[in-house]
Formats: C-alpha cells, sequence, structure tokens
C-alpha cells in the first residue's frame, strides 16, 4: 500500500526528475534556470530513499529538455533519472550522463583563477566521471563535486 501513495501529485505531460540527491535540490534548480520559468513545477524534498538517504524529486510540467541540456545536472545529481511523461503515463526512462566538457556552469575553487577576478567564463575538461572532476582550462587546477558551486 505504501508504494501506492504518491508524495507529490502526478503530471499529465512533462519531466519528472527523480532520485535527486537532498542536498543538491537547489544546485539544479539554478543549473536548469528554473527560477525563471512559468511553467508549473512541484517539488518534493528530503523524501526517503534506500539508494540516497534522503533524496529529492522536481516534477515540471510541459517541459522536456533536450539531452545536452539535461546532463548539466549530473554534476550535482549524477544518479538522476528522468521520467517522461505523456498523458499521465511514464512514456520514457533516462538517466543522466557527466558531459566531457563543461562551459559556465561551475564557479573555479581556486580563488587566484582569472576567471574569478575577470569577466571570463569557465570552462573545464571532465577528468573523472565517478566522483566528478573538473580541470580548470584556465589554471588547470581541479575543482571537485563537493566543492561545486553554481554560477
Ligand atoms: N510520475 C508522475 N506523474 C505521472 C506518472 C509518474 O509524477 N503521471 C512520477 C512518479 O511519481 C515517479 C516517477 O514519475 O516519481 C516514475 O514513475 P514510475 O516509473 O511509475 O515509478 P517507479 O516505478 O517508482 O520508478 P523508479 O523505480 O524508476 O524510480
Ligand atoms: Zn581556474
Amino acid at each position: 500500500m505504501k508504494d501506492k501513495i504518491l508524495e507529490v501529485s502526478a503530471i499529465k505531460d512533462g519531466t519528472v526528475i527523480d532520485h535527486i540527491p537532498a542536498n543538491s535540490l537547489f544546485k539544479v534548480i539554478a543549473i536548469l534556470g528554473l527560477d525563471k520559468i512559468c511553467n508549473k513545477i512541484t517539488f518534493g524534498t528530503n523524501l526517503e530513499s534506500q539508494k540516497l538517504g534522503q533524496k529529492a524529486i522536481i516534477k515540471l510540467s510541459d517541459i522536456f529538455f533536450l539531452d545536452k541540456d539535461i546532463n548539466k545536472i549530473a554534476l550535482v545529481a549524477p544518479q538522476a533519472k528522468l521520467n517522461i511523461i505523456r498523458n499521465y503515463e511514464v512514456k520514457e526512462k533516462k538517466v543522466v550522463e557527466v558531459p566531457d566538457e563543461i562551459v559556465g556552469i561551475v564557479k573555479c575553487m581556486n580563488p587566484q583563477c582569472i576567471t574569478n577576478e575577470e569577466k571570463i567564463i569557465t570552462k573545464y575538461q571532465v577528468v573523472s566521471k565517478k566522483k566528478v572532476k573538473l580541470l580548470c582550462y584556465y589554471c588547470e587546477k581541479i575543482t571537485d563535486q563537493d566543492n561545486i558551486v553554481i554560477i
């Protein structure tokens, strides 16, 4: 019976992003720019999850992402699962994949980096995808998953 209770209401059409670590919810919101859209959005956070301890979920009505856009959230939510909903049914399930290169989005954790002193868009090569490690193109310092700050 417990399985049948939806903690956040079902949606008719759109994208459900499930299995977000609870402490990454607001970073996911920032990466996807969800504070700037007018669509209906529902959230749940600090929900129980066997895999993550506490998870968050985001339900976006009438929004469907391109893979290259949604994959950016893998930086902070590598285990996130996407569910594409059409007419109340789960039509497709997808996982996110960490891209090979990240442009913008993340602040370089080296305070001396030129990107923190001048108006330069950050750029990184992803040198580890399991526990994310980003190699700054400008200062060659590593910014790792625990230190990711969204610009
Ligand atoms: N969902 C929704 N609206 C719908 C259908 C599904 O919001 N009309 C949500 C569910 O609440 C769930 C997710 O989409 O969070 C995936 O649905 P489903 O595959 O039915 O759930 P599970 O089997 O629990 O998925 P998984 O084990 O893959 O996480
Ligand atoms: Zn740098």
